[in-house]
């Protein structure tokens, strides 16, 4: 259940229970300080709560880093409706599977997370949304919620503090789209996983048109050490405008990929030499994808300098996103990470906006063509141009998502490109394994 030995440049706030025996069981988990957080906020009014989450600086896990506590204060608590917390648990961006290990390894934190939402904005039931592919996840979410009905920690009058709270699981079929936050509560509710027009936004009108609380899975999980330690000590975990650590997903080609809790603000070198081990084969970086697929790319120049940080990345025009590294050695081809990056999107493009459903298909044919040595000069900036169409015209992000990292390959490794030009194949063939979709 663990997910790789774990590095000593770790903080280790979420993952603190990793590697402890029966990590998962609430036996564990009220030995070492569980539920002691909810207890806290049990205690406290739902502002109280609420600007303690503030104060921690806590920026969604998800991807956009849009600012927990801001996001639960906008659920009109007085509304007369039922309120919702949902999980967003579908964790499909590829380079990222930090959920997974969060749920595997410690079920309850989240759990406790989500009664703290509930808490907080006056919610008595919730969700957690879990990727079709990961059914194994929900026998461990389904145990410890029974754990939690068991002992008393869900279901009615929860220890005796008068709240009532239900937890349920569902399980997606396997489609990206259903992570996008409109689309993972349509397919919730039994139909058609596309995205809704917003706004409204979930927070007024979610899950079965009610006010609802969606976060990330490790969002929640940040929740009960906020309320237990104060959201001050979490915010000075990390950088001025983003608190905590972050679960950093360090894949590709490293000698020691894995799951790793570090500081917000942790250095991008120090982070592939000492906690990845450095570079597989002894080779040199070519690209680094911070948070994602869905993020531009940055060449081993870019990265100088760059911080795991929402701001160090901003800076850089490319996205911390959901924290799934992808680091690329000097032997990697570029149009074909491109094109590996381009199939994954067109296969996961719910087909609803035209510009999405068509532009990546379009984008996958031609950069097959092109990494086959088929291409023309003319390709190169058709490239730039349909992904650049694409910006900001779908419904949901998942067009901008498959626009900005080949956008961003085209313009900085166009020599690659210029590379497979006149019939060649790919003269990088033997190589590129890095991006794994
Ligand atoms: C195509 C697409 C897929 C997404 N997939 C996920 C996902 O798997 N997990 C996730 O937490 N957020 C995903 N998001 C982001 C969600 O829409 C939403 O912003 C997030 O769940 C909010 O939680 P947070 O504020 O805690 O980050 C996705 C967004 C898009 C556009």
């Amino acid at each position: 259940m663990l997910y790789n030995d774990p590095s000593p440049l770790e903080t280790k706030v979420l993952t603190r229970r990793f590697g402890m025996a029966n990590s998962a069981s609430i036996e564990t988990y009220l030995a070492t300080d569980g539920y002691v957080a909810f207890r806290k906020a049990a205690g406290m009014k739902p502002e109280e709560i609420i600007e303690e989450m503030k104060a921690s600086n806590l920026r969604g896990r998800g991807g956009a880093g849009f600012p927990a506590g801001m996001k639960w204060s906008f659920v009109p608590r007085t509304s007369p409706k039922p309120k919702y917390i949902v999980v967003n648990a579908d964790e499909s961006e590829p380079g990222t599977c930090k959920d997974r290990v969060l749920i595997e390894n410690d079920p309850h934190q989240l759990i406790e997370g989500v009664l703290i939402a509930g808490l907080a904005v006056d919610a008595h039931a919730g969700y957690i949304y879990v990727r079709g592919e990961y059914r194994y996840l929900i026998e461990i979410l389904d145990k410890a919620i029974a754990e939690a009905y068991e002992k008393g920690w869900l279901g009615k009058n929860i220890q005796g503090t008068g709240f009532d709270f239900d937890l349920y699981t569902h399980t997606g079929a396997g489609a990206y789209e259903c992570g996008e936050e409109s689309a993972l509560l349509e397919s919730l509710e039994g139909k058609r996983g596309i995205p809704r027009i917003r706004p409204p936004f979930p927070a007024v009108v979610g899950a079965f048109q009610c006010p609802t609380v969606l976060n990330n899975v490790e969002t929640y999980c940040a929740a009960p050490a906020i309320l237990r330690d104060g959201g001050a000590a979490y915010a000075a975990l990390g950088v001025p405008k983003a608190g905590g650590t972050k679960m950093t997903c360090l894949t590709g080609h490293v000698n020691k990929p894995g799951v790793y809790e570090l500081k917000l603000g942790f250095p991008v070198k120090q982070m592939i030499e000492e906690v990845g081990g450095g570079i597989r084969l002894g080779r040199k970086l070519k690209a680094f994808i911070p948070g994602g697929s869905s993020c531009p790319v940055l060449t081993a120049q870019e990265v100088e300098g760059a911080t795991m940080d929402y701001d160090s990345m901003a800076q850089r025009k490319t996205m911390l996103g959901s924290g799934g590294v992808i680091v690329m050695d000097d032997q990697t081809c570029m149009v074909k990470a491109a094109l590996r990056i381009m199939r994954f999107y067109a296969h996961e493009s719910c087909g609803w906006c035209i510009p999405c459903r068509e532009g990546t298909t379009w984008l996958k044919k031609i950069l097959e063509r092109f990494h086959g040595g088929g291409g023309t000069v003319a390709d190169i900036n058709l490239i730039g141009d349909i992904a650049r169409n694409m910006l900001g015209r779908t419904f949901c992000p998942l067009g901008d998502a498959a626009a900005l990292p080949t956008i961003s390959i085209v313009e900085k490794f166009r020599h690659e490109f210029e590379d497979h030009l006149n019939g060649k194949p790919c003269p990088y063939e033997h190589v590129s394994q890095a991006v794994t979709v």
